[in-house]
């Protein structure tokens, strides 16, 4: 047996949109010292909706946390050991649940679900001009991905929401607000909150005063006594009531894409990162101040480490599709039988020999917010096979990176010298390389890619009343980086970036 562990454990909750993870990591070294996942499945129950069940998440991360305990067992390691925990999500995603029974009321409708394109448009009609009302308050344009338009469309179509909300027993949350609730005790005595971070995501917080904003909520018809308490991104929340971790507090909690910023230590003004997930998401952080894009960007918050602490804002350059397209293709196409085979079948032949896939299965996030675009594959021949279009779908992920770390440069005025990347594609090494070919700038990748949970860990090691953790550098002494120079000339990049373009266009306008 290994020997034990000795020092403060952090554990983090990673629940994104494809799978559940939990993480368990030395405080004084960042390592992963065990860590467990869970793929969730996705329900696509009309042409653009995307639900998942949100009893089945909550399963997926009590069963995460039981077999890490006990992987950490069998490395000798106490689970006592374990001083905090926290939760990082995915964003936007939408639940509305019975407070008395603890029962959601409807499916959780995902960020990437399009059902609220009617209900934008109607939203639209009713500001005069422009969308400047929403986005002057939220940083956000008034787009299907945000949870203000979902919520709404729960309470216009559930029988079940509208009666919970007349008799007072519906709570509305994003992921991390259903979790909490449930994991502090749920109907006895659930804690019900979320963090700066993921009320920057649902069209309704004022990131200015940082509160739940009442001409928002009458605009979208939201009764606001249905919504979270809103809490800074590290402290305690409150105890887990059940499982091998009963009696831990949970004190981290942050939106998936500001948790890996924190991991990241992009703590400095003018640093980025860019998180492969399912979709793909560029933040830099811009300190104390909003900046607002001219280039399709969102403005969002940061982070805000602790109740007295500052809050710092971001610029974010959101992707729709990322790992989806590979997930696309194992279940879809049937082409892969695991996402790790992608590597494979794109090394066969290192180049998509001028086929193009613009995956724009959501619409298309920034910098177009396109929901009338649709997925296309082009360029076609009868060379083409499968190893072909499996390049393509990497480098639709590298192109649409490149076009958002464009807006983020022309909006921030100084280039980024090189982009510090994370999350599970970045084990892929084609991928990696192919990003520093398209951006034409170094991609540096940390050792451990699961950067979101560490900074979920750091916010909850470091919350007041728990204090293991300091977020100085030299804490994440396990972490080593790896660095991918770009291999070709400027000169191909350029050419590959604007037939890439073209590609783009043809996807726009197959859905009115
Ligand atoms: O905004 C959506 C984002 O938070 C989803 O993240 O990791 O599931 O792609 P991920």
């Amino acid at each position: 047996a290994k020997k034990a562990v000795l020092g403060p454990l952090v554990g983090a909750v990673d629940q994104g949109t494809s799978s559940t993870r939990f993480l368990v990591f030395n405080s004084k070294t960042a390592e992963l010292l065990s860590h467990h996942q869970v793929e969730i499945k996705q329900e696509f129950p009309r042409e653009g909706w995307v639900e998942q069940d949100p009893k089945e998440i909550l399963q997926s991360v009590y069963e995460c946390i039981e077999k890490t305990c006990e992987k950490l067992g069998q490395l000798n390691i106490d689970i006592s050991n374990i001083k905090a925990i926290g939760v990082s999500n995915q964003r936007e995603t939408t639940v509305v649940w019975d407070k008395l029974t603890g029962e959601p009321l409807y499916n959780a409708v995902v960020w990437l679900d399009l059902r609220t394109q009617s209900t934008v448009e109607n939203l639209y009609k009713r500001i005069p001009g422009n969308n400047n009302f929403v986005k002057s308050k939220t940083g956000l344009p008034l787009s299907t991905y945000f949870s203000a338009v979902k919520l709404r469309w729960l309470l216009d179509n559930v029988r079940k929401v509208q009666k919970a909300v007349e008799e007072n027993r519906a709570l509305f949350g994003t992921i991390d607000s259903w979790l909490i609730w449930s994991l502090t005790g749920g109907v006895n005595g659930g804690v019900h909150c979320t963090d700066v971070t993921n009320a920057s995501r649902t069209m309704l917080f004022n990131i200015h005063s940082l509160e739940w904003d009442k001409e928002l909520c009458d605009f979208f018809g939201i009764p606001m006594e249905i919504l979270p308490n809103v809490r800074s991104s590290s402290e305690i929340y409150g105890l887990m009531k059940a499982g091998a971790l009963e009696g831990v507090p949970i004190s981290g909690c942050l939106g998936d894409q500001s948790a890996a910023l924190v991991g990241q230590m992009c703590f400095q003004d003018g640093q980025a990162k860019n998180t492969y997930g399912t979709g793909c998401f560029l933040l830099c952080n811009t300190g104390h101040k909003c900046v607002f894009s001219e280039h399709g960007l969102l403005t969002t918050v940061a982070y805000k480490l602790g109740r007295d602490k500052p809050v710092y804002y971001a610029l974010e350059g959101s992707v729709a599709i990322a790992g989806a397209v590979i997930r696309w293709l194992r279940d879809n196409l049937g082409i892969i039988k695991s996402s790790e085979e992608i590597e494979k079948l794109a090394k066969e032949v290192g180049t998509s020999y001028g086929c193009y896939f613009v995956p724009a299965f959501s619409g298309l996030y920034a910098p177009y917010w396109e929901p009338s675009a649709r997925g296309i594959i082009c360029g076609l021949t009868q060379f083409t096979n499968k190893c072909h279009i499996a390049f393509a779908a990497l480098e639709a992920v590298c192109f649409q990176t490149r076009e958002i770390l464009d807006a983020m440069n022309r909006d921030c005025g100084i280039p980024l010298s090189h982009l510090q990347v994370d999350g599970g594609m970045t084990s892929n090494k084609i991928l990696m390389q192919l990003q520093a070919d398209i951006l034409y700038i170094p991609v540096v990748k940390p050792s451990m890619p699961e950067t979101t949970a560490l900074g979920a860990a750091m916010a909850a090691g470091a919350a007041e009343g728990v204090g293991v953790w300091s977020l100085e550098p030299e804490d994440l002494s396990a972490v080593t980086m790896e660095r991918f120079e770009p291999q070709i000339n400027a000169e191909e990049s350029e050419i590959r970036y604007s037939t890439w373009k073209k590609a783009v266009m043809k996807s726009m306008g197959w859905f009115i």
